[in-house]
């Protein structure tokens, strides 16, 4: 490994939740880059520990594949044969018009082909969701989820984190996949047993029957538990959804092409420098739970304040809040009484990185629609807080000052009046809001952590992240991310 590749943080211990967590050395084969743990939330901070420099390799990232080509269905196991014919089949719809596919499009990192912030689904595809759709790529490491989950990082406390969904409600990806074909807004089938009889009528029920047995549909329960697993199967066995072909791998295994150009470098140091950009600390990249390694996630849960989305019909209500782990969609951690204190109440998962930038909705309600979008939120959040939040009792100006940025979610200023900031949180659970960088709660009119060239920098790193069969949602401009 050469020595530029190796870099630590120069920065001082990182001032989280209000307490020092640490500044982390861990110089390891991976790509020698440097975490800082992200306990989950408000749970708490570690003492300052420095771990020694490994000298064990890290878990390598499985090679790159040339390109994400999917694993030749004659090498699945029956059962994933089986998902993969479920995962494509739109008669498993109340509507007969959606497959899994349709939301989670294998031809984009199985996201969502469109922009939209939630999608249309139910008997007559015309009822929006409520969340942002995620990738289905690097989820088959996901652990279930628990209250006190061992950080990856090996240093955070335990804190809330693993399970899929975007408030960790389903503990593996068969329980994730009875979500979907079930919920009226999505594939809206009646119920189990409807999904089944679908299944004995397909063209695959020989295949079916192959794979569970001649007896698999004669009780209804049994079999529909089979077609779950079946999904999973297909997601865990084939490549496709964990290719492992993006820039990134290949600089992580020291392979041809690899080669992260001066701005990607730079980029890669905001991404862990715990004094700017910090996102390490979250989307944690060495190695982690189960042998894996550079997922980008620390699978944990924190409140970031994410403003609230207008165009999910469901925020018509003004008492409706989605407020992740302490639901309402779970309901396994809900407060006692309204607005009693709950630390989880406004927590989602802290998602991968990888192929963000083929992203074309952020965050759980898909509120902002680009990644630059994103990462000046993180920025800015707190420092111009009315880019992102609604000011009430303020009057429009007829015309926004020449240098009132036109990125923000608000394009209109004001004067007077106040931001209401966290306005997607009810005030109760404020608290909850975690205060590491780069979000740490820094005065309104402060100067933001990051500077121009480090969001230009990071936004370069964050393309390697993109694996070789995909296209970002924003191409880079020629010759951006070169010096
Ligand atoms: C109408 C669009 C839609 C369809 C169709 C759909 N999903 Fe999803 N999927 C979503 C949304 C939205 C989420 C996030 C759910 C949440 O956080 O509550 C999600 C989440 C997931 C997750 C969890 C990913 C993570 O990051 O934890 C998995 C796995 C998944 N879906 C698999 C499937 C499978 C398998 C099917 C077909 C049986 C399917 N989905 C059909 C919209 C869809
Ligand atoms: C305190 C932990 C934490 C830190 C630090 C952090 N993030 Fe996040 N990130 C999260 C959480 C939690 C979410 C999901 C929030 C939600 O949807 O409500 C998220 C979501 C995102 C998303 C949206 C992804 C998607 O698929 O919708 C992007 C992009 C992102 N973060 C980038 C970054 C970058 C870049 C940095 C550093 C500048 C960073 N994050 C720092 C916790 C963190």
């Amino acid at each position: 490994m050469s020595e530029e590749r190796r870099f630590g943080p120069k920065g001082p211990a990182v001032t989280r939740t209000g307490q020092l967590a640490l500044a982390a050395l861990a110089v390891a084969g991976l790509a020698g880059a440097v975490l800082v743990a992200c306990g989950g939330g408000s749970g708490g901070g570690g003492s300052a520990v420095a771990l020694p420099p490994a000298s064990a390799p890290a878990a390598a990232a499985s090679s790159p594949a040339a390109a994400a080509a999917s694993t030749p269905a004659s090498t699945l196991s029956l059962a994933a044969q089986v998902g993969q014919k479920m995962f494509f089949d739109k008669n498993l719809s109340g509507s007969g018009a959606m497959s899994c596919a349709s939301c989670h499009d294998p031809a984009h990192a199985y996201a969502p082909a469109n922009d939209l912030s939630v999608q249309l689904g139910g008997v007559h595809m015309d009822k929006a969701g409520l969340r942002a759709v995620p990738s289905l790529r690097y989820k088959d490491i996901t652990p279930a989820y628990a209250d006190l989950l061992d950080n990856p990082d090996g240093i955070s406390v335990p804190g809330p984190g693993g399970g899929f969904a975007w408030d960790g409600r389903a503990d593996t990806l068969a329980a994730q996949a009875r979500i979907p074909l079930l919920d009226p807004l999505e594939m809206a089938n009646a119920s189990s047993a409807d999904v089944v009889k679908k299944l004995q009528a397909a063209d695959y029920a020989p295949l079916i029957a192959k794979a569970f047995g001649e007896k698999v549909f004669d009780d209804s329960d049994a079999a529909f538990a089979k077609a779950l697993q079946a999904l999973q199967a297909y997601q865990l066995e084939d490549r496709s959804f964990h290719p492992y072909s993006s820039k990134f791998d290949l600089y992580a295994a020291n392979k041809i092409g690899g080669n992260l150009t001066p701005a990607e470098t730079r980029g890669l140091k905001v991404f862990t420098n715990p004094a700017t950009g910090n996102c390490a600390s979250c989307h944690y990249q060495g190695a982690g739970l189960n042998g894996s390694s550079a997922l980008f996630t620390d699978f944990s849960y924190e409140a970031i304040g994410v403003p609230r989305n207008a165009n999910i019909p469901a925020n018509n209500d003004l008492k409706y809040f989605d407020m992740g782990v302490c639901g309402p969609l779970r309901t396994d951690h809900a407060p006692a009484a309204p607005n009693a204190a709950n630390s989880f109440c406004g927590m989602f998962k802290a998602p991968t990185m990888r192929n963000v930038a083929t992203r074309q909705a952020f965050f759980h309600n898909g509120v902002m629609h680009s990644l630059e979008q994103v990462i000046r939120f993180y920025n800015t959040r707190d420092t111009r807080p009315e880019l992102w939040y609604p000011t009430v009792g303020g009057t429009p100006k007829e015309k926004n000052d020449a240098d009132f940025p036109a990125y923000g979610l608000i394009t209109t200023q004001y004067t007077g009046g106040k931001v209401k900031k966290f306005d997607d949180l009810p005030p109760a659970y404020v608290p909850n809001i975690d205060t590491q960088l780069p979000m740490d709660g820094r005065a309104a009119g402060s100067a933001p952590p990051m500077s121009e060239q480090d969001i230009a920098d990071l936004i370069c790193f964050l393309n390697t992240l993109s694996d070789a069969d995909t296209k970002p949602a924003t191409p880079v401009k020629p010759g951006a991310c070169v010096n």
